[in-house]
């Protein structure tokens, strides 16, 4: 590993699992310290971070809700005194067909789709825009590009927080702060492996991909260490897609 991230600080929402742990792991070898923000169990990342020999904080929280998110990044300053790098990865996507579709299902996807990184990035912008140094990331993805059935709730928080990176990085860019969003294709995680989406685990690649196999959680951490790290500190604004060469843009 390079140390690219060395004693940076990052946050990582939905960080105990899938791709948040993936990366959280890899930033944690790169030199980060991190903190995770979870609902679920966070007993492997921490073990991923402490094993790198990198400082590990995790709350239970729900992203979604400002008074848990407040006591969170209070929790963050207290134990690291700032936060350098925020990955909005936090994310659910359930298919669910629109005339199955309720308003509480739309409202609780935005609520944490979308809401968190609002909530998120409200917390930590103000600090890393003070020290002149920040970055924010946020996982989207391609099916925003893409045809897919029973997704117009999900492609639709998946839309808003790309033009939430696209807006929010034009207030920041004149304060050393980025903002850039990564979009994967299918992945396999324990969710998807859960989910109808698993039946389209070989067929997805094999159709719509130029690389012909499952994406895993780990084909996101380079892009993620690359936009955390100085080396991406003239990009902003932008989407990478990291689907295997599914999409063009
Ligand atoms: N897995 C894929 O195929 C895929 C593809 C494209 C984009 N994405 C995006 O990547 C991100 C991560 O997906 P994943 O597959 O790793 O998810 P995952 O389900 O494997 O992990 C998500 C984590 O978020 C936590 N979480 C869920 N709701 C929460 C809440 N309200 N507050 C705090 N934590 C909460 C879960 O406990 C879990 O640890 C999401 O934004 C998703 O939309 C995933």
């Amino acid at each position: 590993m390079s140390g690219r991230l060395t004693d940076k600080v990052a946050v990582i929402t939905g960080g105990g699992a899938g791709i948040g742990r993936a990366i959280a792991k890899r930033f944690a070898a790169e030199g980060a310290h991190v903190a995770v923000a979870d609902i679920g169990s966070t007993d492997e990342v921490r073990r991923d971070v402490t094993d790198a020999g990198r400082r590990f904080l995790a709350a239970h929280c729900d992203t979604s809700r400002p008074d848990q998110v407040k006591a969170f990044s209070d929790a963050v300053g207290k134990e690291f005194g700032r936060c350098d790098i925020l990955v909005n990865n936090v994310g659910i996507y359930p298919l669910t067909p629109f005339e199955e579709l309720t308003f509480e299902d739309w409202k609780r996807i935005f609520e944490i789709n979308v809401d968190s990184h609002f909530l998120m990035s409200k917390a930590f912008v103000p600090g890393m825009k003070h020290r002149g140094w920040g970055r924010v990331i946020s996982l989207t993805s391609t099916v925003f590009w893409l045809k897919i059935d029973a997704y117009t709730h999900y492609i639709s928080t998946k839309a808003a927080n790309i033009g939430f990176t696209r807006a929010l990085a034009s207030e920041l860019g004149p304060h050393g702060v980025t903002v850039n969003a990564i979009a994967p294709s299918l992945v396999r995680t324990a969710t998807t492996e859960a989910s109808p989406l698993a039946g389209m685990f070989e067929a997805l690649p094999e159709m719509l991909q130029s690389i012909k196999r499952t994406q895993v959680p780990e084909d996101l951490t380079g892009a993620a260490v690359f936009l955390a790290s100085d080396d991406s500190a003239f990009m902003t604004g932008q989407t990478l897609a990291v689907d295997g060469g599914m999409v063009r843009h």
